[in-house]
């Protein structure tokens, strides 16, 4: 699959199948954030791989009904990071969160080119999911990575969710987000 096709189809689907992803598979996502690039090539990203039932029972614990459709899906990234870990320079520019979202992007388009749904979410307890698996405190969990094959049950999901499954969500204008030359002057 090229870069472009993986960019295409990757999507953030809710529907899993309950069948285990193979180790061999787990180590090329591995492998994907390994080679990820990140600030002076500090490579801040610490990730709970969670497959048993004990890891995952704590995770799915957390999770909020809207994102119930995650305790289906046999294998989760538990994505962390800190401050300290990666570079801190002028202006605010903490790249700990950035050089780890680079990383999980790159597993995503990975994970997409073997067949896998990749779908990161933010909603979850992170506090619990911490005390739970033992991340330190000075740990920010950034996302939970809910990964595994694409499954039929879309019972567990909401009205939503079930168009999200068909119809990738619109994005804005691209002048919006994308401006020519100088800020404001939308890109068109
Ligand atoms: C940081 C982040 C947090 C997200 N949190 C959730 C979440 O808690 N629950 C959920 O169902 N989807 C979550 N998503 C998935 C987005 O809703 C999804 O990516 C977006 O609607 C676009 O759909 P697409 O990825 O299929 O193109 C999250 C995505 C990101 C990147």
């Amino acid at each position: 699959m090229n870069v472009d096709e993986a960019i295409d189809k990757r999507r953030a689907l809710r529907a899993f199948d309950t069948r285990p992803v193979p180790d061999g598979v787990i180590t090329e996502l591995i492998e994907a954030m390994r080679l990820s690039p990140s600030c002076n090539n500090n490579q801040p990203w610490r990730v709970i791989v969670a497959r048993d039932q004990g890891s995952l029972g704590a995770v799915r614990a957390s999770l909020p009904r809207g994102n119930g459709w995650a305790t289906r899906a046999p294998l989760i990234l538990v994505v962390c990071s800190r401050l300290e870990d990666d570079c801190k320079l002028s202006d605010r520019r903490d790249y700990f969160l950035f050089s780890t979202g680079l990383a999980v992007g790159e597993m995503l388009l990975r994970a997409t080119e073997m067949g896998l749904t990749a779908h990161p979410i933010a909603g979850y307890d992170a506090l619990a999911i911490k005390e739970g698996l033992g991340i330190p405190a000075d740990h920010v969990l950034i996302t939970l990575v809910i990964c595994g094959y694409p499954g039929t049950d879309v019972s567990m999901l909401s009205d939503k969710q079930l168009m999200a499954e068909v119809e990738r969500p619109a994005r804005l204008p691209v002048g919006d987000n994308f401006f020519d030359g100088r800020w404001g002057r939308p890109w068109s």
